[in-house]
C-alpha cells in the first residue's frame, strides 16, 4: 500500500496509472467498519482504491469539536492495508490549503436545513475540501455513507453543479448489533453514555411506525425528542422527517414516496446523527 502526503505525489502516482478506475474513499480517519465497508465496496467496483485521511479544519464550526475529534493515524493504516486498499492520501492542513480559502459554496434550501441550519459554514467546508480532493485524485467514482445523508446529497449537487465526471455511490449504514451507527464519535462515549446512545435508532424506529400508521410526523417527532430529552442523557438538535431528494420537512406523506427521519442529538457533549430512509406505503 502506498501512502502519499503530498499533492505533487498522488498526482505523480495518478498519472501513472492513467486510464485505470479508481474509487475514492474520503474520510476523516478513525476509521471503523462503516468507512472499510465504503473500501470494500470500491474494491468491488474499480481497479484501484485511494482512501484520503484527512480531518479538515474548514468544515468545523467549533474549536472544541475539531481538537476532539478522534485521530488514530497508525491504526488507521492498519486497517487499510489489511483491507487491500491500494493508496492512501494523507495531507497535512498546509499541504491542502497552502493559503487561507477565499472562495464560498452555497447549496440552497440543501444546506438551510438539518446540519446545515445547525453548523454554520459545515457544508461549504465539505464541499471545497472534497472538490479539491476530486481534483486531485480524479476518481472514476467517489463513495459515501448514508449515515452522513444530508452530506449525499450536498457532494451529489456539487458533482451536478460543476460537472464532476465521477459516479457517487451511497453506500448503508453499518450498525452495532444494538442498533448503534457506527461513528467515529462513538469512541469518545463513556461505557454509560455507550449503553444510551441506541435509543437514537430506537427513536427513528418507532417515529417511522408510526407515522407509517397515520399519525402527525411533526407530533410524532416532537413526542419523541421530548422523550429523548427527559432521559437527561440527550439533547435533540431535531428529529425530522423529510422528502429523500430535497431535505424539505413533510407534514402529509404520500403514498409510494420516499422520505428520510433524521436525527441529530448530543450525548455527553457527544453530537451523533443518524437517518433511516424508507417509502411511505
Ligand atoms: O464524511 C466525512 O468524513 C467528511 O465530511 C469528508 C467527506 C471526508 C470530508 O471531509
Amino acid at each position: 500500500m502506498k501512502v502519499y502526503h503530498k499533492v505533487s505525489d498522488l498526482r505523480a502516482w495518478r498519472g501513472s496509472v492513467g486510464n485505470l478506475s479508481i474509487g475514492l474513499v474520503p474520510t476523516m480517519g478513525a476509521l471503523h467498519a462503516g468507512h472499510l465497508s465504503l473500501v470494500e465496496r470500491s474494491k468491488a467496483e474499480n481497479q484501484l482504491t485511494v482512501c484520503s485521511i484527512f480531518v479538515n479544519p474548514i468544515q468545523f464550526n467549533d474549536a472544541q469539536d475539531l481538537k476532539n475529534y478522534p485521530r488514530t493515524p497508525e491504526e488507521d493504516l492498519t486497517l487499510l492495508k489489511a483491507a487491500g486498499c491500494e493508496v492512501v492520501f494523507m495531507p497535512d492542513e498546509k499541504e491542502m490549503y497552502p493559503a487561507p480559502v477565499r472562495m464560498r459554496l452555497y447549496f440552497g434550501a440543501l444546506e438551510e436545513v438539518m446540519e446545515g441550519a445547525h453548523r454554520p459554514g459545515h457544508f461549504n467546508g465539505v464541499g471545497i475540501v472534497v472538490s479539491k480532493l476530486f481534483n486531485i485524485v480524479e476518481p472514476t467514482r467517489a463513495y459515501f455513507g448514508q449515515k452522513d445523508f444530508q452530506q449525499y446529497l450536498i457532494i451529489k449537487r456539487l458533482v451536478e453543479d460543476l460537472s464532476y465526471p465521477i459516479e457517487l455511490v451511497c453506500c448503508p449504514i453499518v450498525r452495532q448489533a444494538d442498533g448503534l451507527a457506527l461513528s467515529s464519535r462513538n469512541m469518545r462515549l463513556s461505557p454509560q453514555g455507550r449503553k444510551q446512545a441506541p435509543a437514537l435508532y430506537q427513536a427513528l424506529q418507532e417515529a417511522k411506525q408510526r407515522i407509517l400508521q397515520g399519525e402527525s410526523p411533526k407530533q410524532v417527532c416532537s413526542h419523541i425528542s421530548d422523550k429523548l430529552n427527559s432521559t437527561g442523557w440527550f439533547q435533540v438538535n431535531y428529529l425530522t422527517l423529510a422528502d429523500s431528494q430535497t431535505l424539505m420537512e413533510v407534514s402529509h406523506p404520500q403514498p409510494n414516496s420516499e422520505y428520510v427521519l433524521c436525527i441529530a442529538a448530543s450525548i455527553e457533549g457527544v453530537r451523533l446523527i443518524d437517518n433511516l430512509l424508507f417509502t411511505f406505503a
